[in-house]
This record gives structure tokens, C-alpha cells and sequence, in this order.
């Protein structure tokens, strides 16, 4: 009777999971953020989600969860039951760089269900509007003569901004004061206002300050120059060829997500890269997005151990 009873509940267990995988979503979908709303991290997320809330038929909804350059928002979602009602943005520092730089995290970057590739994003030097210099070489001779008494925002220890900041300011060889923010939307409000005398940021979040002449761009870090800020140059051009980095930001889902609604993400993930409104709206920021054959969950798996790999060596021999 006993052995009876145990079949009939395994058999029980059985069937609501797969008739979960195959009703799913029959609810909301938390997208977490690790970083504050308005920010790269939360514009990608917030274009992205709200086209797959159509082809999911339920709302993905985005909750800002921020701290620990990123790590806090991660470990709640990826410690999150693997049910597909919570997923993550995550980028090169939270599920690149952070292993290397959190020895006690609490989410392995390679063990957490990799979605899809939302987009890569050029990192740009900006500086305040009245910052004293015209082009990269004069913001370069003035960062030098006035390390001490400059400036930097960040979005916390293994955030992009920070990462990307720290390795030009070691390439300048300058150590100003770094201030960190919880994402850098609320950083670049403090730029545009000239508390903050610069930061590396995320294409993405800079775009529209630096068409409005908000702030100044002296450089963009990437080979070419971006179609959506043809005025500004590469720092190849600028005089600073070694300062080449590029962030980029995808989706993941909690270890054990069943592989069907992992499937069923990216499939909703591609469908909003492919969507004209979606894609224009983040070309138009100056986001590049993944071809097909780098938008697999396997694509991003593989990419992400490589990412894991490559942020170890790079920080860990420092
Ligand atoms: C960073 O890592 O600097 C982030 O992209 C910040 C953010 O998204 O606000």
C-alpha cells in the first residue's frame, strides 16, 4: 500500500511538472535588475521585457534589486526557486567578472540556466559638460595633472563602470577618488549636474545626454565608431588605442530552470531582438545585438565560462 501511495505522488509530481512546463507562464514573470532603474542594465531589461511580455502572454515585470555592484540582485535571483517566474539581467561584471572579485558569492555565473544574449554595449569616457578639456588627449593631460582632486562615479566593485574605469585609470596610471552609486542612472544625474567629474559607462545610458550636450564624450572604446554617436571618436583615434573594452548584458534563469521554459524565454528573448520597435529602440542607443547563432542558450553558456575564465586570470593575477 505504502509503495502504492509513493507511485501515485511521484506520478503526481510528474504530471504538474510537466503540466507546468506546459501552461507556463500562468503568471507574472520577475525580471530582477541589479541596478538602479534608469540605468543600462534597467533600459536593456525594461525594452526587452516588455516585448516578451507579449509573446509570453503574461507581464514581465522589473524589479530593481541593487547593491554589491550588481551581486546582490543576482544572488536573490539566482537562489530563487527554478520555476521560470524569476529571472535576471545580468552582465560582463555579475556573470564575468564577479567569481573573481566576490570569493564568498553565493551564485556560480556558470551553474545559473544561461537564456539569451540581450545585447553588447560600447563603453564611452564622459565627462562633466564644463569638464577643461576639448578631446581625449586634453582630458588625458588634465586627469594626470589633477588626479587628486577629480572625481569618478562607479555602480559599485564589479560593476561594469567600475571595472572599465579602474582599467583606465591604471592605463593612465591615476588614482582620483571613485564614488559609488547604486546603478549609473543616478550616476550620470550627478554628472549631468557636475558633482561627478567623469565615469566609463554603457553606451546605452549616454546616448540622448551626450546628443543634448548635456555631457561630453571624449572617446568611444571600441574599433569603429558607433552609428548612433557618429561625431564622437575611438579612443584609437583619440590617442589611447590600448583602452578597448566592451560590456554586454543577457538573460538568465535560477539553476534547474526546466530546459522547456528556458526555451520558451529565449524564444520569447529572440522575438523581441528581432521585433523592428525593440531593435530600433536599442540600435538607436547604441546597443549592437547578437546574431542568431550567438543568441542560443548555448551560445551564452559557452561565452559565460569563457567570460568567468578570462575575468579570473585578468583580476586574480593582479
Ligand atoms: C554597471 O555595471 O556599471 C551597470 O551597468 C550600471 C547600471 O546598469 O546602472
Amino acid at each position: 500500500m505504502k509503495r502504492f501511495i509513493a507511485a501515485i505522488a511521484a506520478a503526481g509530481v510528474l504530471y504538474s511538472f510537466a503540466a507546468s512546463a506546459q501552461t507556463y507562464p500562468v503568471k507574472s514573470i520577475v525580471m530582477i535588475v541589479p541596478f538602479a532603474a534608469g540605468g543600462p542594465t534597467d533600459i536593456i531589461a525594461r525594452f526587452v521585457g516588455d516585448h516578451m511580455s507579449r509573446t509570453l502572454g503574461q507581464q514581465v515585470v522589473i524589479e530593481n534589486v541593487v547593491g554589491a555592484g550588481g551581486t546582490t540582485g543576482i544572488t536573490r535571483a539566482a537562489t530563487s526557486p527554478p520555476d521560470g517566474y524569476t529571472i535576471m539581467m545580468g552582465h560582463m561584471g555579475t556573470h564575468g567578472a564577479a567569481p573573481a572579485l566576490y570569493p564568498g558569492l553565493k551564485y556560480d555565473p556558470t551553474a545559473v540556466e544561461a537564456v539569451g544574449m540581450a545585447a553588447s554595449t560600447p563603453i564611452l569616457i564622459v565627462a562633466k559638460k564644463d569638464f577643461p578639456a576639448r578631446d581625449l588627449k586634453e582630458f588625458i593631460a588634465y586627469a594626470k595633472a589633477n588626479a587628486g582632486k577629480i572625481n569618478q562615479a562607479h555602480a559599485g566593485i564589479g560593476a561594469v563602470s567600475q571595472i572599465t574605469c579602474a582599467l583606465l585609470n591604471s592605463q593612465l596610471g591615476i588614482n582620483p577618488t571613485a564614488v559609488p552609486y547604486s546603478g549609473t542612472g543616478p550616476a550620470l544625474n550627478d554628472l549631468m549636474s557636475g558633482q561627478i567629474d567623469y565615469m566609463c559607462d554603457q553606451i546605452v545610458n549616454l546616448v540622448e545626454q551626450i546628443k543634448a550636450g548635456n555631457i561630453r564624450a571624449f572617446g568611444i572604446a571600441s574599433p569603429a565608431r558607433s552609428p548612433a554617436l557618429p561625431d564622437v571618436p575611438t579612443t584609437i583615434e583619440g590617442g589611447l588605442p590600448e583602452y578597448q573594452v566592451q560590456a554586454w548584458n543577457a538573460v538568465f534563469a535560477p539553476h534547474g530552470t526546466p530546459k522547456d521554459i528556458v526555451a520558451r524565454l529565449n524564444d520569447a528573448l529572440g522575438k523581441a531582438l528581432a521585433d523592428d520597435v525593440t531593435r530600433n529602440r536599442l540600435l538607436g542607443l547604441g546597443a549592437v545585438l547578437p546574431g542568431k547563432a550567438e543568441q542560443t542558450s548555448e551560445a551564452l553558456a559557452a561565452f559565460v565560462k569563457a567570460e568567468v575564465a578570462r575575468w579570473n586570470a585578468a583580476l586574480l593575477k593582479r
